[in-house]
């Protein structure tokens, strides 16, 4: 029975061994073919000039029992395999990028059985091991070690949100626009970029706030369109709303520079953890004066 009163914590879901069986299960069993037909059409809502899936009419919910379908993951996982699913079921013939790849595989095994090639960066690789086509090494969205125009899809899966960090001391926050400058070099015309993140949990301030309008104006350039936001688990009914963490709050002040205190005290009150998916298409039309 669901206790429609309670939020979930973020803290409060354990990462048992069995739900990370699940999840390394159904990244190694996933089908794009499968995928294919679950997503087809339109699977949101639109509002305004935003998409929205909420979890009542999510094609993972299942109505009668009253809950998602995918067996493992915090909510926001749940939603992150769904928006895989939805968005890489065909790279067929393509070179793909994942920035930040770390080691979820679900979106590298959707990109090569539906046909594309994988490359992968992570600062988390070895340096001794440098990004090559085809396989996952070093690399930094700010830097990437690629030709003008390789790739077919850049994308990232909840990593966005790290680049422009400042908690945490790893390495000095990146620049957002410089990344995409890099991400805009690396594509081609005509190619398609996604990344996800999560809302009102961690990382550069503007995803802990959920400022989307300037999410957005990083990609009102000369280098994309067709951009798309979509928003995933912001209307979580009838399942229980996620709510911001206690683990996450301490790094707020930190990262948390440009907004004033009341609303950042409202979202820690009453913030719901939602999933932000942003999609774009490099424009055709040459801007390489201004990329090397
Ligand atoms: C929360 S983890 C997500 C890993 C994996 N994509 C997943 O969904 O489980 C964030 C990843 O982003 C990477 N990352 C952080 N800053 C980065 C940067 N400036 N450029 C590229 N990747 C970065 C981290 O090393 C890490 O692997």
């Amino acid at each position: 029975m669901i206790d429609f009163q309670t939020d979930i914590p973020a803290a409060a879901i354990m990462h048992s061994k069995r739900d990370s069986l699940l999840k390394r299960l159904h990244s190694a069993t996933v089908s794009p073919a499968a995928c294919a037909r679950k997503w087809q059409g339109q699977y949101w809502q639109t509002h305004g000039d935003e998409r929205s899936v909420s979890c009542a009419t999510c094609r993972r919910f299942d109505a009668v029992k009253q809950r998602c379908t995918i067996p493992f993951g915090t909510p926001l996982r749940k939603c992150v395999v769904s928006s895989l699913e939805a968005h890489f079921h065909d790279c067929h013939g393509e070179d793909v990028l994942e920035i930040g790849f770390g080691r979820f595989k679900l979106a590298r095994n959707l990109v090569t059985r539906s046909g594309g090639r994988w490359t992968g960066i992570d600062p988390q690789q070895p340096a001794s091991r440098p990004a090559r086509l085809g396989t996952g090494g070093h690399g930094l969205a700010n830097v990437l070690p690629f030709e003008n125009q390789t790739f077919d899809r850049v994308f990232g899966v909840q990593s966005i949100e790290h680049w422009g960090q400042r908690a945490g001391g790893l390495r000095e926050p990146a620049r957002y626009e410089d990344c995409l400058q890099e991400i805009a070099r690396v594509t081609k015309p005509g190619g398609k970029i996604y990344f996800d993140a999560p809302i009102h949990f961690h990382g550069n301030e503007m995803f802990i706030v959920g400022d989307v309008q300037r999410v957005r104006s990083l990609f009102e350039n000369a280098y994309w369109e067709n951009v798309h936001i979509e928003r995933w688990r912001e209307n979580s009914a009838p399942l229980l709303r996620y709510v911001p963490s206690d683990k996450e709050f301490k790094d707020w002040p930190v990262e948390i520079v440009s907004y004033p205190a009341d609303q950042v005290e409202e979202i820690r009150e009453n913030g719901v953890v939602w999933l932000l998916v942003v999609t774009a298409t490099r424009t055709s039309t040459s801007t390489s004066t201004t990329i090397n």
